[in-house]
């Protein structure tokens, strides 16, 4: 099985200086949910931000096959979706169901069909009813499923999430859990939260201050790193 995301070697700098991601290599296969787990100031953000072009370090990443260069961005725009870790930067139409609809508009898609994508990807993350809404409006949990809604109307093949259950109450967290498992794409998911973690993790990648301190099984990381999860 030859892997959704290759990533060897990867270094990034930042214009201050700060050398945020100090030689990365990482590799998701199909199927996989892998967690990044790590105190803040990691890279574990500056590393997501990689795997669609968002940044560009040195080093090599293959996503799907394709290096992530700007003559690839549009095709690896449409296998990685992104799901921000602040939901109010990816919503930005007038309705909810605008913004869902913009990906596959962007992907090229007629407004119908860019519409109808939308509406499912709504129905998929239990939005259906309310697409008309303004998307500001909406609660934490339905901004983070409407922001998954946006990716999904592109028929990724990777979803990629920041810190996904940030400002979400348990419910809305528990609801988030489920809907993911649901979901067959292959994801890198950066998290805080143990329990979420334990809900989805086939795998666990530990940064530490720019580089891949250890990486397997959940149990084996926390138990490792004495990580302290709080809330
Ligand atoms: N825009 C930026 N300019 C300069 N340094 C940054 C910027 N964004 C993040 N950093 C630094 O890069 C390092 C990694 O940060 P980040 O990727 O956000 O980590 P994490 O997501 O694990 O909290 C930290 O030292 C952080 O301060
Ligand atoms: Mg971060």
């Amino acid at each position: 099985m030859s892997p959704l995301i290759e990533v060897r070697g990867l270094r990034y700098r930042y214009e201050d200086g700060t050398d945020a991601l100090r030689g990365i290599d990482f590799t998701v296969y199909p199927g996989e949910t892998v967690v990044l787990l790590g105190a803040n100031g990691s890279g574990k953000t500056t590393f997501l931000l990689h795997l669609n072009g968002l940044l560009q370090g040195e080093g090599s990443v293959r996503v799907c096959g394709m290096d992530v260069s700007p003559r690839n961005f549009r095709e690896v725009r449409s296998k990685v979706g992104m799901v921000f870790q602040d939901a109010d930067e990816q919503l930005f139409m007038p309705t909810v169901l605008d913004d869902v609809a913009f990906g596959p508009l962007n992907q090229g898609f007629p407004a119908e069909e860019a519409a109808a994508r939308a509406r499912s990807a709504l129905a998929r993350v239990g939005l259906g009813d309310i697409e008309h809404r303004a998307p500001y409006h909406l609660s934490a949990g339905e901004k983070r499923r409407a922001a998954l809604a946006g990716v999904l109307a592109m028929e990724p093949e990777i979803l990629v999430l920041d810190e996904p259950t940030t400002y979400l109450d348990p419910p809305a967290q528990r609801n988030l859990i489920g809907l993911l498992v649901s979901l067959p794409q292959a994801k890198v998911v950066a998290t805080h939260d143990v329990r979420f973690a334990a809900a989805l993790a086939t795998r666990a990648v530990f940064f530490d201050k720019g580089r891949v301190a250890k990486e397997g099984k959940l149990d084996e990381i926390v138990e490792l790193f004495q990580w302290d999860w709080g809330t």
